[in-house]
């Protein structure tokens, strides 16, 4: 448990750091993707999590961290409310699409804990009902 947590609270302090580094510069989607409401929903992160120290999910417009994937865990709000999971790729998918899933979502990777970082943006919209 400690273990966890410290890595936790890393993580943490890495989201932070990745918030305020990028909140300047990453105002752009680099991607849109439309989701009908009520179907699963996939969110590509096109990365590869296996090599990943850490990959973290933000809802932009609620502010709210979504999933945080470090060292293979999963871990965060989102993930444990059973509303998102993420898949091998780093993927986040919405298991069950809402109209409050239209939004603006941050995906942010580490190689290392301690490295360099990297962060896009990707929009959602939902469609139907
Ligand atoms: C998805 O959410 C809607 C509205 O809450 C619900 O009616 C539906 O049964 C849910 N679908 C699944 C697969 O959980
Ligand atoms: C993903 O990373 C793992 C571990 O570093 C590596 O073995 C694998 O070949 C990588 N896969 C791709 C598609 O790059
Ligand atoms: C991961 O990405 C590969 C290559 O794009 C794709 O073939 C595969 O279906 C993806 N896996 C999942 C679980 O989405």
């Amino acid at each position: 448990m400690a273990i966890l947590d410290t890595g936790l609270h890393l993580a943490f302090t890495i989201i932070l750091a990745l918030s305020s580094a990028t909140s300047v510069e990453d105002t752009e989607c680099i991607q849109t993707q439309y989701f009908e409401i009520g179907t699963v929903g996939l969110i590509p992160c096109s990365c590869n999590a296996s090599s990943l120290a850490l990959i973290a999910w933000v809802n932009v417009n609620e502010g709210k961290t979504i999933l945080l994937h470090p060292n293979g865990k999963k871990n965060g709000e989102g993930y444990e409310s059973g509303e998102f999971d993420i898949n091998s790729n780093g993927s986040l998918l919405i298991n069950n699409v809402t109209a409050s899933h239209e939004s603006v979502f941050r995906v942010s990777t580490a190689i290392s804990l301690m490295g360099s970082s990297s962060s896009k943006l990707i929009c959602v919209h939902t469609t139907g009902m």
